[in-house]
Formats: structure tokens, sequence, C-alpha cells
């Protein structure tokens, strides 16, 4: 599987937003992975439409947006139209997993579905078949600057073992929490291939940081 960087503006300096988010596209990074949150499904508020607008104008990189959003079915036309390229949702937001995956595809986007470090993997395999992406969460949802967990790399592992049981190859693994260069090939390894990143790149050099990372690709 092609393995793809998607580093999280919410380390990014907010008063420099479209200058932090040009130099990972300058550092080869595929994917810009842009973090909703709501302050309920997660205790924290990050950011939401106007600023996916911002920078929607600045920008041709694949917007990864995802949605830690209580009834997220409620928005997903909205960051559609926004520009998202993949939204992904959390399994324990969904009342009917199986319709909101389904219209998330009806609109164009590719579909993610995203589970918390204590939610057990088995239960997305139920929609397995209804997803572009699976994005294991390795630090509880909310903040940057965590931990990575190990205990969630097992998940990792059973997720592409199940995947590949039934020939589902073109589903990506997305991790997501605690990324940055000791903790990388652990995720790759175990099987991830899309790798969210926010503190460990935007800190200093940026285009440094990235770079520093995909060389582990
Ligand atoms: C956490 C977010 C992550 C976060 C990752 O709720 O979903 O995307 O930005 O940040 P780091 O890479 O610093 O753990
Ligand atoms: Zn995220």
């Amino acid at each position: 599987m092609k393995r793809i960087l998607a580093p999280s503006i919410l380390s990014s300096d907010f008063s420099r937003l479209g200058e932090d988010i040009q130099a990972v596209v300058d550092a080869g990074a595929e994917y810009l992975h842009i973090d909703v949150m709501d302050g309920i499904f997660v205790p924290t508020i990050s950011f939401g439409m106007p600023i996916i607008a911002s920078i929607r104008k600045c920008t041709d990189i694949v917007f990864d947006v995802h949605l830690m959003i209580t009834k997220p079915e409620r928005y997903i036309k909205t960051f559609k139209d926004l520009g998202a390229d993949v939204i992904s949702v959390h399994i324990e937001t969904l009342d009917d997993p199986e319709k909101t995956l389904k219209e998330i595809k009806a609109l164009g986007a590719k579909v993610g579905l995203a589970l918390n470090p204590e939610t057990i993997i088995e239960n997305v395999f139920p929609y397995l078949e209804l997803v572009d992406m699976v994005m294991v969460m390795t630090v509880e949802p909310g903040i940057g600057g965590q931990k990575y967990i190990h205990e969630c790399t097992p998940k990792i592992v059973a997720l592409k073992e199940e995947l590949t049981k039934r020939g589902l190859t073109n589903v990506d693994i997305e991790v997501d929490g605690g990324i940055c260069v000791d903790t990388i090939d652990e995720a790759l390894n175990a099987g991830a291939n899309v790798i969210v990143a926010g503190s460990a790149v935007f800190k200093d050099d940026i285009t440094a940081n990235a770079k520093a990372i995909m060389a582990h690709f």
C-alpha cells in the first residue's frame, strides 16, 4: 500500500496557517489532516467550517477531515461541499453506521471510519466493505501532543489481517496520535499506511520534520 503522510493542522500556528500548510506541501505530504471537534464527543473544541473554507482556497492537497463530533451525519454534506476529500466519522458516534457511511460515499468523498483506543477493533469489522479507510486512534481523541498508546498496535495488526482475509487490499489503515520518528516504525510494521502527525511536524522546521517522518516510508 502507498504510504502517505497526513500532517494534522491541529498543532499548527493558526496565525500563519497558510504558510504552515505550504511547508508540508513542499515537503511532499499528500494529505492534510483536519481535526474538527465539538466539545461534546471530545472535551475540546478546535475549529470548523470557516477555517476549512479559507484553506481550501490556497491548496489542492487532499483534505482528510476527521470529525470528532456527535451526530456527524448532520454535517457530512457541508464538509463535502467545503472541499473535504476524505471524511472520517467515529464508530462511537454513529446511530446507523451503514447509512452514514453510504451517505459519505454517495456524496463522492472517500469514506473513513475511526475508532477510539478503548473501542475493540472487531466493532468496525461489519462495515469494512463500506469504507475506503479505517482510522485507528492511538491516543485519546481531543488533544495533540500526547504519547502513542502502544496497546493499540495489535488492533492495527488485527485489522490488517481481517482486510487481507476478506480481499479488501485497497482499504487504507490510518494511524492517528503520538506519531513521531520514534513511533512511526511500529505503526508501519503493524500495517498502517496513512500516517497522521501533528506535534511532530508543526514545530521549528516544518518541512524538515515532515521529511524526517517520510524518510521511514
Ligand atoms: C487528536 C487528533 C490528532 C492530533 C494528532 O484528537 O485526532 O489528529 O492532531 O496529534 P499528534 O500527532 O500530536 O498526536
Ligand atoms: Zn485526527
